[in-house]
């Protein structure tokens, strides 16, 4: 069973003047696919803190994905793309592509969107946009690639067969 860390970037989240919703789409959807939630916490947008939670959860923790959710846009306390490159080792960008690639298809604002992707250790990390919908549509779509990446970085298979 894979272990998954969940993180919402969010300043009113963090302060209680809003629900965080997506973080809680986030770790049901994670639960019903088969992952364990090790870890589920709002931070406010401050790239040192989001830094040192990825990086707790990676190398102490040893969860093998992180999600991330909020921080990802033009406003100036969005910075988790920032926290995410000063800790991952090796970019994969293609999952970030991706997220932006099918969003598009529902809506052109996920130019909008900074977010993301790569590996730290054993563990991927990729940004999701701040919106509960955001979240479950982009989970729906990159969830079954994910897990077949995370099988190939923890060398549980070697094999890439192609799933339509
Ligand atoms: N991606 C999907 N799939 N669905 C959405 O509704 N919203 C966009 C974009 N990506 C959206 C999406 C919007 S409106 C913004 S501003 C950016 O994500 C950044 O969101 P964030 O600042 O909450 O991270």
């Amino acid at each position: 069973m894979h272990k998954v860390g969940i993180i919402t970037a969010s300043d009113q989240g963090y302060k209680g003047e809003r629900v965080d919703e997506s973080g809680t789409w986030m770790q049901k959807i994670l639960e019903e696919k088969g992952y364990r939630v090790e870890k589920y916490i709002i931070l406010p947008d401050e790239q040192d803190l989001l830094e040192n939670e990825m990086i707790h959860m990676s190398d102490e923790l040893k969860v093998n994905l992180i999600l991330t959710t909020g921080g990802t846009g033009f406003s100036k306390r969005d910075v988790t793309p920032e926290a995410t490159k000063k800790v991952i080792e090796r970019e994969a960008n293609g999952i970030a592509e991706a997220i932006r690639y099918y969003s598009l298809q529902i809506t052109p604002r996920a130019m909008l969107s900074r977010g993301v992707s790569g590996i730290r250790g054993e563990t991927l990390i990729i940004n999701l946009p701040g919106s509960p919908k955001a979240v479950k549509e982009i989970l729906a779509y990159i969830l079954e690639s994910v897990h077949h990446g995370l099988e190939i970085l923890l060398g549980e298979t070697s094999e890439c067969a192609v799933k339509k």
